[in-house]
């Protein structure tokens, strides 16, 4: 038993747990740089028990040069010092304990950093180095060796090889930041195991696997066939996505994650063509979940959001997984901006993920109601796929902007010291602060439904919805336990006979009387 590890005995908490993405540039700034860090996470975490989460999963804070915001890791086992130091990472684990929080942290196998030690001897040490068995490098095509070895793209635009000064080139399925590493090679896998280990003893309760579906490549690297630029969060089907192999790893990964006390999980980023493909990822002996981005991918429409609840149900039941949830997250539009509805829509979907049976996951900011930034200036930007001219219109900063905390001016006590990105002039009314005690107010709505769901614990349990009756453009089901979810996804009221007791209402609604109707854009949970 390590002795940080110190959370109620486990009993399937993930199954049905709600996740809190804390993305740790942009939550707290303790030392007053601009730039959020670890100290400021501590010293947020009452803040997110009272919220009512179970478990807080933290964006990469290991040392790196920042290509990807993190996601280029130099070195796994240290902290970057613009987060703080592992002292703090220690903190945070503890005091995250001592709250009945638990810690997931992410792990980014498919690549590392170019400033990895591997990679920088690699580079170093010229063709033929065995270092460089621990990367895809590949002579070139063409009589010089001067095109790329295939058609591959990166996700970030462009093509998913760079040439090294030697003439060889290497695999970057990201950034050219960004090698991917051979996993057909056993020190890649001795390290990752060695690598969990290290986390593990530090006592976290689990990762989130970075990529997941990417690590192994279809054999001979063969060509793609078509130069269409590649989403991210995308399904297509692809020589270097959801190839068998990767379930091998998640096999030895699972016996590791077992020798360990508590239940520790993994979740899968795992960008599968299908619910079935991804359900793979999640068989007893290999994931615990993995994120449900059909579900984040739906669009507000009654009929659509039926169909994705129903297939990731019946995708999980065969393998006894648990399904996830998730509207936001650091890579993708606000819900409340990209549901096209305002504040009113994402807070009717916010209800209506929490009624789900299942996990889900919260991203920074959503119980605020954030919206997404959409006017921040080309010359803060720091995306790279910005940079690099892809598909993603450099859509990711503006959901990294730092959460307001207080006061009427920026930083909104982010910290001291400005904020990275320049949050907007008019977020005074979205703080933390001036949410607080607001009975209208999202973080309240988010607090209550929170509450709700501890209190009913069937509501997040199992995997039973049972669909109700509904005019079009409407949900209801029941879930066991007797409460009542209806949803009306249109823009106009709809009739609809008051199947209970009001619990809670994504806005205030009078005592419904014989003749109610769900206003538009309205989510409603109701005791039978
Ligand atoms: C998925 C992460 O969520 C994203 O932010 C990152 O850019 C890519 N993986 C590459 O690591």
């Amino acid at each position: 038993m390590t002795p940080q590890h110190n959370v109620t005995p486990a009993t399937d908490w993930w199954r049905d747990a709600v996740i809190y993405q804390v993305y740790p540039r942009s939550f707290a700034d303790a030392n007053g740089d601009g730039m959020g860090d670890l100290a400021g996470v501590r010293s947020r975490l009452p803040y997110l028990r009272d919220l009512g989460v179970d478990a807080v999963w933290l964006s990469p804070f290991y040392a790196s040069p920042q290509a990807d915001a993190g996601y280029d890791v130099a070195d796994y086992r240290a902290i970057d010092p613009m987060f703080g130091t592992l002292p703090d990472a220690e903190a945070v684990i503890r005091d995250a304990h001592a709250l009945d929080l638990r810690i997931i942290v992410d792990l980014v196998p498919n690549h590392c950093s170019d400033q990895h030690e591997w990679f920088r001897r690699g580079l170093a040490e010229g063709p033929g180095s065995v270092l460089r068995e621990r990367f895809h490098f590949r002579k070139g095509r063409g009589q010089n060796g001067e095109e790329p070895p295939n058609d591959w793209e990166s996700l970030f635009g462009g093509p998913a090889w760079t040439r090294v000064p030697d003439g060889e080139w290497y695999l970057h399925l990201f950034a050219p930041e960004q090698p991917d590493f051979n996993w057909d090679h056993p020190a890649v896998q001795d390290e990752f195991r060695s690598i969990l280990r290290f986390w593990l003893d530090l006592g976290v309760d689990g990762f989130r696997v970075d990529v997941a579906h990417g690590l192994v490549k279809a054999p001979g690297l063969p060509d793609m066939g078509h130069g269409e630029q590649l989403k991210l969060l995308g399904n297509q089907v692809l020589p270097f996505f959801d190839q068998d192999g990767v379930h091998d790893i998640y096999r030895s990964w699972r016996t590791v994650l077992d020798e360990y006390p508590g239940e520790r999980i993994a979740v899968a980023e795992a960008w599968a063509p299908t619910a079935e493909r991804t359900s793979l990822y999640v068989r007893p002996d290999e994931l615990h979940q993995a994120f449900n981005f059909h579900y984040l991918n739906t669009g507000w429409d009654a009929a659509a959001l039926r169909e994705a609840i129903d297939s990731s149900l019946d995708a999980m039941r065969p393998v006894s997984a648990p399904t996830t949830w998730v509207l936001s997250n650091h890579d993708v539009v606000r819900h409340r901006t990209r549901l096209g509805g305002g504040l009113d829509r994402a807070r009717a979907a916010t209800l209506l993920m929490l009624a789900l049976p299942g996990s889900a996951y919260l991203y920074q900011g959503e119980e605020l109601g954030l919206p997404e930034v959409t006017d921040l200036p080309d010359e803060v930007r720091q995306d790279p796929s910005f940079f690099r001219d892809s598909g993603q219109e450099g859509l990711r900063d503006g959901c990294r902007v730092p959460l307001p905390w207080s006061g009427d001016t920026t930083p909104y006590g982010f910290g001291d010291g400005g904020s990275w990105l320049p949050q907007p002039d008019d977020w005074a009314a979205l703080t933390v602060e001036a949410q607080t005690g607001d009975p209208a107010s999202t973080l309240e709505l988010y607090r209550t439904a929170l509450a709700l769901r501890r209190r009913l614990p069937g509501l997040g349990a199992g995997d039973a919805v049972e669909w109700l009756d509904a005019p079009d453009g409407v949900l209801a089901f029941r879930r066991p336990g007797g409460l009542i979810c209806t949803v009306n996804t249109t823009e106009a009221p709809a009739p609809l006979p008051a199947p209970g007791r009001i619990l809670l209402a994504s806005r205030q609604l009078d005592a419904p009387g014989a003749d109610f109707t769900l206003p538009a854009d309205t989510a409603v949970w109701w005791a039978e």
